[in-house]
């Protein structure tokens, strides 16, 4: 078996997550590479959530009876772990949504009104990059049409990286906002935050940074990364999916609208107006995921017990070792960057001219789960002039020989299109 050096102790690992054992097509072993897709859950999650259901189930801050107690004091109890582990400066800076594309959605949505204290109009400019997964272009296309402020971003290397050559062009006095992904969903490249916030800062822009590819994956900490918001997703790293987070910095919570209205978010109601509930409460309107926040909490658990720095060891060392192996492959194509230096552990390829579909189509026949497609990235697929790629991600989990599996899954879907 292959040793690397900073591998964690899989075979442990491994039995924490039913699923790694199965099956599929009657008698492949499962090889999940699909990570950045979503996460498989641990044994230690799937008991939390299935105990809250067995035992503590009600709605949350709305009851006087013990279960309502309760269930609040798990929910609540689940925002104290996520700021903790996000070394947030407050427990009320940490909001529950669905999902990252939400929490996104609620940034953008929060900007560009009547009364915006941060005056996104149509004087001034919003700023993206070109690696942006679609729920971060998306929400400030809407808000430009809404506004009238320009949309602009950063363009890429031909190897995978942001091209910040014109950083000074792209993010000017005019510029209200830059969002942007911390690590890249389908090139696995990680972002030069520094640089990128020290510049917003000159101008006096907000910044919000999609860490969904990221919070799984390594230590995060929003104070050191000098964002005004980070958003991320639970699915992604061992939670659920029906929750994600959106952590803002508290005084832009006071002073921002809410997106959502409904029950809970409010101070009070007349039939002429409201007034609402200060944060986070202000920004979860309605019943939130509550068994859903929960597991996410005990996902975090999970993850901070085995230690972030040591999955991301394990992960950079696997994504050395797969960046190697690929290289051997005939006709594949690293799309992004082909070192495992600045870089997360999904890694999209292209096969000779052999369709990423048929490719992933193959790989399933043997068992091996990879995701194919534009991986909701396709202005990067259009930059790089191919239609998709096929992805194979990592993660605590993955091993080597599930790599030399990819490796020797590869070469079969060579043979089979001759
Ligand atoms: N954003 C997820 C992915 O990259 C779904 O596959």
């Amino acid at each position: 078996m292959t040793q690397l050096p900073g591998l964690l102790d899989t075979e442990a690992i491994r039995k924490d997550f039913p699923i790694l054992d199965r099956l599929v097509h009657d008698d492949r072993k499962l090889v999940y590479l699909d990570n950045a897709a979503t996460s498989q859950k641990p044994r230690q999650v799937l008991d939390v959530l299935g105990e809250y259901y067995e035992r503590y189930n009600a709605n949350v801050h709305r009851g006087v009876h013990v279960l309502a107690e309760e269930a609040t004091a798990l929910y609540e109890g689940a925002r104290d772990k996520v700021a903790e582990f996000i070394n947030a400066p407050s427990r009320d800076e940490v909001i529950f949504t669905k999902n990252a594309s939400e929490s996104l959605n609620l940034v953008a949505n929060m900007l560009g009104w009547a009364d915006d204290p941060y005056r996104v109009d149509q004087d001034t400019e919003i700023v993206i990059t070109e690696m942006e997964h679609h729920s971060n272009i998306v929400p400030w296309q809407l808000l430009s049409q809404r506004t009238g402020a320009k949309l602009k971003w950063f363009g890429l290397t031909d190897d995978g990286r942001l091209d910040l050559s014109n950083i000074d062009e792209i993010i000017t006095e005019k510029t209200k906002i830059v969002s942007f992904v911390l690590v890249s969903n389908i090139l696995g490249t990680v972002n030069p935050v520094e640089a990128i916030v020290r510049r917003a800062q000159q101008v006096g822009a907000l910044v919000c940074i999609d860490a969904s590819q990221a919070a799984p994956h390594m230590p995060l900490d929003v104070q050191a990364l000098q964002a005004d918001f980070v958003a991320f997703t639970g699915h992604k790293m061992c939670g659920p999916t029906g929750i994600g987070v959106l952590w803002g910095r508290q005084e832009l919570l006071e002073d921002l609208p809410p997106f959502l209205g409904g029950g809970e978010m409010i101070e009070t109601v007349s039939m002429h107006s409201s007034t609402y509930a200060p944060a986070p409460h202000k920004f979860e309107a309605g019943t939130p995921p509550v068994a859903q926040a929960v597991g996410l909490g005990a996902a975090i658990d999970y993850l901070s017990a085995i230690g972030m720095d040591k999955i991301l060891a394990h992960e950079h060392a696997l994504t050395e070792y797969a960046v190697q192996r690929l290289a051997e492959v005939p006709d594949l194509r690293i799309i992004g960057p082909t070192t495992a230096e600045d870089r997360g552990a999904a890694i999209s390829f292209t096969l000779g001219d052999i369709h990423p579909h048929d490719v992933g189509q193959v790989l399933d026949e043997q068992g091996i789960a990879v995701r194919v497609g534009h991986h909701c990235a396709r202005p990067v697929c259009l930059r790089y002039g191919i239609p998709a790629t096929t992805r194979a991600s990592f993660y605590l989990y993955s091993t080597p020989a599930e790599i030399d599996a990819l490796v020797q899954g590869l070469e079969h879907v060579r043979n089979f299109f001759g």
